[in-house]
C-alpha cells in the first residue's frame, strides 16, 4: 500500500494530508497482484470464530487490506460489526421489492464514523500525536472522541454553536473532548481544521486518508454478510462525500481483487438545501459552495471536501446523484423507524431517494437494493419528538390518559381493534 495523490498521482508523505504538489487529497493505493481472493475470503470468515480484539473488529478484520498500523497502537471498540435488515415498509413505502437496511448506526458510537475513526486514531497513535482534532456536525466528534479517550490523546472537536444535535454533543463531551462552539457552520470549522499543522495534530476529519481505508471496510462486511454477491445498487446519504469516497474505493478495490465480479451502482442523496453535490453531478464544472440548510443537521454541509473523489466513484459505477427534501427526509425516518429499525435524520436520505428513483424508474422494482442507514435513531432525539408532535403523515401521537377511566378506555380501544 502506498500513499499517493488521488487527482495527479505524485508520491505523498505519511504526515501530510494534501498534496504537495497540487493540494489534492491524498489516498492509498492497494497492490492487487499481492493476494488471492479465495486465501482471503477464508482468512476472513474465519476470524470471525477468533476472540481477539482486532478479529472482532470490523474493520481490523480485513486488515490485508489497511495500511500497515503496528498492533499495540490498534485502538479498537468493536466497531463495524454491521446488521443488514430486510427493508419490509421501507421497500413498501419506496415501491422496491428488494431492499435491506445496511445500518452503520448499529456502531459502538452510533454512527458509521467508528470504522473510520479507528484507522485515524490508531495512526495517530502509532505517531505520537498528543491532539487529535475535527470539525463536525457531531457524530465525527462523538467518534473521534471516544477513540481518543482510549488512545488517551486530547481530542479538540470544532462544531456549530447553533443546529447540531444534543444528543451528539453531549455524548462528546462524556468521552471527554474539548469541544469549541464555533461562531459559524461546520464549512467554517472545516475551514479552520485545514488551517492547522498536521505535524502539530493529528486531524482526522475524512480528508484524512486513514479515514476513508477504515470506512471502506463497511463495504467488505457487507459483501461478505450476503455471501460476496453484489446488489445493484447501494443508496446512502451524501454531505462532505467522504463516506461516497470510501464505499466506491471499497467497491472497486473488491472487483480489482477479484472478490466481486461486477460494482454496484452508487446513488448518493443530498437534502435540497445542501446539494451542492446534487448539481454539479448534473450540471457539470467545478463545486460550486452553498449555504448550507436543512433540518438532517449531519449533512448541512454546504463546501464537501471529498467532492473529486465522490464524483469519480459516483460516474465509475454507473450510479447518480440527487436532493430530496426535508419533509420526504422525515417521512422516510419514521418510515425507518416502522420497520423496528430507526436512524437519525441524516439516514433516512437515503430511503428518501430510493423513493424518488424508483418513481423515475432510474431504479427497477425488482432491484436488489442496499439502503445504507448512517447513523442510530437516537442521535437525534429532539428531532423524532417534534415529528411525532406535528400533523405529519406518519407522527405517532402521545397519547394522554390523565384519569384511571382515560387509561381503561385506552386499553379497552387497543384490546378490541381488530388486527
Ligand atoms: N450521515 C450521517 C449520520 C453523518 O453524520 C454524516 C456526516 C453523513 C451521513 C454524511 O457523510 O460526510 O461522509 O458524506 N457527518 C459528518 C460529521 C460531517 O461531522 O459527523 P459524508
Amino acid at each position: 500500500m502506498h500513499l499517493a495523490c488521488s487527482e495527479c498521482g505524485a508520491d505523498a508523505a505519511d504526515d501530510t494530508l494534501f498534496c504537495s504538489a497540487c493540494d489534492g487529497l491524498l489516498a492509498f493505493a492497494l497492490d492487487p497482484g499481492a493476494f488471492d481472493p479465495t486465501l482471503l475470503r477464508s482468512t476472513f470468515a474465519q476470524r470471525r470464530l477468533s476472540n481477539d480484539a482486532v478479529d472482532t473488529s470490523g474493520v481490523w478484520r480485513f486488515r490485508e487490506l489497511l495500511p500497515p498500523i503496528p498492533r499495540h497502537a490498534v485502538v479498537t471498540l468493536r466497531e463495524n460489526v454491521l446488521p443488514l435488515y430486510d427493508a419490509r415498509t421501507g421497500g413498501s413505502y419506496a415501491d422496491a421489492t428488494h431492499a435491506a437496511y445496511l445500518h452503520l448506526g448499529m456502531n459502538p458510537t452510533a454512527s458509521f464514523k467508528d470504522a473510520g475513526m479507528t484507522v485515524a486514531i490508531s495512526h495517530a497513535k502509532a505517531r505520537g500525536a498528543r491532539v487529535a482534532v475535527c470539525a463536525s456536525t457531531g457524530n465525527t466528534a462523538a467518534a473521534m472522541a471516544a477513540y481518543s479517550a482510549r488512545a488517551g490523546i486530547t481530542a479538540l472537536v470544532l462544531v456549530p454553536a447553533e443546529g447540531i444535535s444534543a444528543s451528539k454533543v453531549a455524548q462528546t463531551l462524556d468521552y471527554g473532548a474539548i469541544v469549541a462552539a464555533i461562531d459559524g457552520d461546520f464549512d467554517r470549522a472545516l475551514e479552520v481544521v485545514r488551517s492547522l499543522d498536521p505535524g502539530r495534530v493529528a486531524i482526522v476529519n475524512s480528508v484524512n486518508p486513514y479515514r476513508i481505508e477504515g470506512q471502506k471496510c463497511a463495504v467488505f462486511a457487507l459483501l461478505e454478510a450476503r455471501d460476496w454477491r453484489v446488489p445493484d445498487w447501494i443508496v446512502l446519504p451524501g454531505g462532505n462525500l467522504g463516506n461516497t469516497s470510501a464505499f466506491g474505493k471499497g467497491f472497486r478495490e473488491a472487483l480489482t481483487l477479484g472478490l466481486i465480479d461486477r460494482l454496484p451502482r452508487i446513488a448518493v442523496v443530498q437534502a435540497s438545501g445542501a446539494a451542492p453535490f446534487a448539481k454539479l453531478f448534473h450540471e457539470g464544472g467545478d463545486m460550486v459552495p452553498v449555504t448550507a440548510r436543512t433540518t438532517a443537521t449531519a449533512i448541512k454541509i454546504g463546501a464537501p471536501a471529498s467532492w473529486r473523489k465522490a464524483l469519480g466513484e459516483v460516474r465509475k459505477s454507473g450510479g447518480t446523484v440527487l436532493d430530496v427534501s426535508d419533509d420526504e427526509i422525515a417521512d422516510a425516518r419514521a418510515i425507518v423507524g416502522r420497520d423496528g429499525v430507526g436512524c437519525e435524520p441524516a439516514s433516512a436520505a437515503s430511503l428518501a431517494g430510493v423513493r424518488i428513483l424508483r418513481e423515475r424508474n432510474t431504479i427497477g422494482r425488482d432491484d436488489d437494493i442496499v439502503v445504507v442507514l448512517t447513523g442510530h435513531v437516537l442521535k437525534d432525539g429532539a428531532y423524532a419528538t417534534s415529528y411525532h408532535e406535528s400533523a405529519a403523515p406518519f407522527a405517532n401521537r402521545i397519547r394522554s390518559t390523565p384519569t384511571d377511566d382515560a387509561l381503561r378506555a385506552l386499553i379497552d380501544e387497543v384490546t378490541t381493534a381488530r388486527v
